[in-house]
């Protein structure tokens, strides 16, 4: 067995811990807004907090994270309305989708670290993130927009 926080619930899995804590959150319980995109960790698809910080699921087995907080894209707001959602709306930020509920995990994570990004490091944080749609210049912007929304 294995415990640990989800989104703010208390959850018990009984899995075996070397399973890539994507395929727990997936499978086991339900999540899909997490992503699949290369399982090596290279791609950011598959994004999740863990312990605040931003963690590539795919290569993050569940008994690494026995005890731990983890937040996945459907945790970060009830209404889908942090500000880094809001502003990535306003933008229209998203093309096919499918690498973004990575991107707005790894960016809130980014957001922590650094509340008035530059465009520096906006790339230096970014830059594992893969988009195939190209959308990185309004990542970018809605980061900045973000930014800015949160601290006036
Ligand atoms: S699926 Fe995890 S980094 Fe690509
Ligand atoms: S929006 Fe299509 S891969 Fe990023």
């Amino acid at each position: 067995m294995t415990r640990f926080t989800l989104n703010g619930r208390a959850t018990t899995v009984d899995v075996d811990e070397d399973t890539p804590l994507l395929w727990v959150i997936r499978d086991e319980i339900g999540l899909t807004g997490t992503k699949f995109g290369c399982g090596i960790g290279m791609c950011g698809a598959c994004t999740v907090h863990v312990g605040g910080r931003a963690t590539r699921s795919c290569v993050t087995t569940l008994g690494a994270v026995d005890g731990s907080e983890i937040t996945t894209i459907e945790g970060l707001d009830p209404a889908g309305a942090h500000p880094v959602q809001t502003t990535w709306k306003e933008l229209q930020v998203p093309q096919c989708g499918y690498c973004q509920s990575g991107q707005i995990m790894q960016a809130v994570a980014l957001l922590k670290d650094f509340p008035r990004p530059t465009d520096e490091e906006i790339d230096a944080v970014m830059t594992g993130n893969l988009c195939r749609c190209m959308t990185y210049a309004r990542i970018r912007a809605a980061i900045k927009k973000a930014a800015e929304a949160s601290h006036g």
